[in-house]
């Protein structure tokens, strides 16, 4: 009901939008990892890549959104969320990428968004890489020709060995409520993001007890991305590579895009990704019951359990029937591989990779 209104109203308003003057332009570079490159053996080159999305806002669109969603979440909305939400790809268009040792111009897809791989030598990968705490990166930056618009990006160097955890983050990490449309329209569109309390704390311990790199795996449009980043910035999460969706008014209305098991397939490749481009990496799962996190960890178990360290679901610890399930979806995997928690302090500290 609610997202259908949406839908129709963003609809009938995109064909009055080209009349309006010009709207504000932007890059948004997603954070990506490094991969070394195993066609060639010895490896002595490394893959990156690059993503992002070149916009433009449409305030006519915005106004639109905002007014229905002051129907429902009736609190304050955060317009820049709005404008993110309603903005538009800038299509075929001209974005060149430098830094890195490379420069090269590019163009845009029909939604706006760019996506290269790189190759790199190991010794650029070594003049370019710098450390924060024990996490290597490199960065770059995009930009439009002849025009004053441009970003940085940065991609996180995940080598053969070493541990990574890859972290869901609604529900997970960031109270969303995924399981109700209108808390989620509120938790998405209204207030600052809250997080799941101890999980900031549990994971930058990991990362420095592990020299662990963090992925954050999820099912959210990266138009959330800026929003996202700053929660976890603020929050003090570990940084790391960011995977996500990419949401347009046109596929879909946005409760169905949150809720469609579309992200079953993403999630998935990506975690092979990690899993396929290193050797002799060890991960660590963490997700929740809300949606389908433990169906998509359990069906990589039985392709990759030599690789899998550990699995966290984050459950109520009284929600018995939620217990049952994933006794259920874990029948196959060893008790001692999987766990749950309801909030950081749950989780163990020490010596769970088994
Ligand atoms: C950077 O690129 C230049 C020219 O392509 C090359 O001569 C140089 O060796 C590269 N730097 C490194 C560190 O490989
Ligand atoms: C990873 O490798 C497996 C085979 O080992 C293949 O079936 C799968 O499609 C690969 N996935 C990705 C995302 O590269
Ligand atoms: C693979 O990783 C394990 C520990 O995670 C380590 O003991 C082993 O030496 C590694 N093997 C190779 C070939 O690097």
């Amino acid at each position: 009901m609610i997202s259908t209104f949406l839908y129709l109203s963003l609809c009938l308003l995109s064909t009055t939008s080209a009349f309006i003057l010009r709207n504000k332009e932007n890059i948004i570079l997603i954070p990506t990892a490094a991969f070394r490159d195993h066609s060639k053996v010895p490896s002595t080159d490394w893959l990156l890549y690059n993503k992002g999305w070149y916009y433009e806002e449409n305030n006519v669109q915005a106004k639109i959104l905002e007014k229905s969603l002051e129907l429902v979440v009736k609190k304050d909305l955060d317009n820049n969320r709005i404008k993110l939400f309603t903005a538009e790809g800038e299509k075929n268009k001209d974005l060149c990428v430098d830094g890195l040792n490379r420069s090269m111009c590019t163009k845009t897809d029909d939604e706006g968004r760019i996506k290269n791989t790189f190759q790199l030598t190991d010794a650029e990968l070594k003049q370019f890489i710098q450390a924060e705490g024990n996490t290597a990166k490199l960065f770059y930056q995009a930009s439009v020709p002849n025009r004053n618009i441009r970003a940085t990006g940065e991609v996180y160097v995940c080598d053969d060995n070493g541990v990574t955890f890859i972290s869901d983050i609604d529900d997970t990490i960031k109270i969303t409520g995924v399981t109700s449309n209108t808390e989620t329209l509120i938790n998405t569109f209204s207030g600052e993001f809250k997080a799941v309390s101890g999980m900031s704390d549990i994971y930058q311990y990991w990362q420095k007890q592990y020299t662990a790199t963090f992925a954050y795996l999820t099912a959210s449009p990266d138009q959330l991305y800026p929003f996202l980043r700053e929660f976890l910035d603020r929050e003090n999460f570990p940084t790391g590579s960011y995977h996500m969706r990419h949401f347009t008014w046109l596929d879909k209305n946005f409760i169905s895009f949150f809720m469609s098991s579309d992200y079953i397939k993403s999630k998935t490749d990506t975690i092979e990704m990690f899993i396929n481009n290193t050797v002799n990496r060890t991960f660590v799962l963490i997700g929740d019951i809300f949606q389908k996190d433990p169906d998509i960890y359990a069906g990589i178990y039985a392709k990759y359990s030599s690789r899998i360290g550990k699995i966290f679901i984050r459950k109520y610890s009284n929600d018995e029937t939620g217990q049952q399930r994933l006794e259920q979806v874990f029948k196959d995997i060893p008790k001692q591989k999987w766990g749950t928690f309801e909030s950081g302090s749950d989780l163990p500290r020490d010596n769970f990779l088994v």
